[in-house]
């Protein structure tokens, strides 16, 4: 029999097992290749209907989902809160319940609340991804990031040291994150202000370290994250100068380390806080690969879960 997840729905990488993990980067491996040929695409999902829904704004997540769904040869319908329904009233159930009876099989959300892709799941029949909910989350883009530190290091991620750098209070990349590496045995710090670092952390068997240099002179990896100034109501530090000065990395910092470490960012960057444009843009930088491996990590997921479907 076929391999499969053990999940019905990709709602967190909280309910994945190590061997979900394997499954889905065996998938992904074979899809980077059909990506990377003069044509693209193949037939698998050509009988299943995606619904792309965003209830918050994205670039990245929202293109590669539906290239990969397009590349898959699924019908796919896109939706964004801001042009719909939404403002006028209506409930979640309400729109998507209108959506399914269109006959749509998976649908792929992003949501402002935590918990929208469980709550959605437990009301609707359809396969729901979840494309990150809240500050909660986001767990394709931990299965990619991942994904691109095997590449990079060109082995498993057993033992290896990664470092999330930022906003790790806000950030629903970096407890997915936490998450799959802790699955594949690799060891997290986090770093970045303390006000920025929920207290909660060190009870996931993560490390904090408040200084960057000793963060990235321990790592293999540094994934590094955007302040998200539109999450907060208050300060969590007293300028954006003085958060670049601590922890913002520049070419001086990591040319000074000794070694070369793999330097990743999700998107979108604010070039000049976090990271300088030469750290962003240098050999160490594999944030462009990210975007890349999104593609195909994003058609094994949705391959696998369409496998489930009864047709
Ligand atoms: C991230 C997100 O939306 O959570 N971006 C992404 O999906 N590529 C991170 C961010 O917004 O900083």
């Amino acid at each position: 029999m076929m391999k499969q997840l053990s999940v019905e729905h990709l709602l967190g990488i909280k309910y994945l097992k190590e061997n979900d993990l394997e499954l889905i980067f065996e998938t992904a491996a074979h899809f980077k290749e059909v990506i990377n040929r003069p044509i693209k695409k193949v037939p698998s999902l050509r009988d299943i209907t995606i619904a792309n829904l965003f209830f918050e704004n994205s670039t990245r997540t929202k293109l590669s989902f539906e290239l990969a769904e397009k590349r898959l040869s699924a019908d796919v319908i896109n939706f964004s809160a801001g042009q719909s329904s939404v403002k006028k009233g209506e409930t979640l159930i309400d729109t998507v319940n209108n959506i399914l009876s269109m006959k749509v099989d998976i649908v792929v959300m992003r949501h402002p609340n935590v918990g929208a892709g469980v709550f959605l799941s437990q009301h609707v029949d359809a396969k729901i991804v979840n494309a990150g909910d809240g500050t909660h989350e986001h767990p394709t883009q931990a299965l990619l990031d991942s994904f691109s530190m095997r590449e990079a290091l060109n082995s498993n991620l057993k033992g290896k040291k990664v470092v999330i750098v930022g906003d790790i209070l806000h950030s629903r990349v970096a407890l997915s994150n936490i998450f799959a590496l802790q699955l594949q045995g690799a060891k997290v710090k986090v770093c970045g202000p303390t006000t920025l670092i929920p207290k909660y952390i060190t009870s996931l068997g993560v490390e904090v370290e408040t200084n960057l240099k000793k963060a990235l002179e321990w790592c293999d990896v540094a994934n590094v994250l955007r302040v998200q100034h539109e999450r907060m109501a208050i300060k969590y530090f007293p300028s954006t100068r003085e958060y670049t000065q601590l922890f913002g990395i520049n070419k001086e910092i990591l040319d000074n380390l000794g070694k070369d470490i793999v330097i990743m960012h999700p998107g979108p960057i604010n070039r000049g806080v976090e990271l300088t444009s030469d750290v962003a843009d240098s050999k160490q930088s594999i944030i462009l690969n990210q975007v890349e491996n999104g593609v195909a990590v994003r058609m094994a997921v949705i391959y696998l879960l369409a496998q489930q479907i009864k047709r």
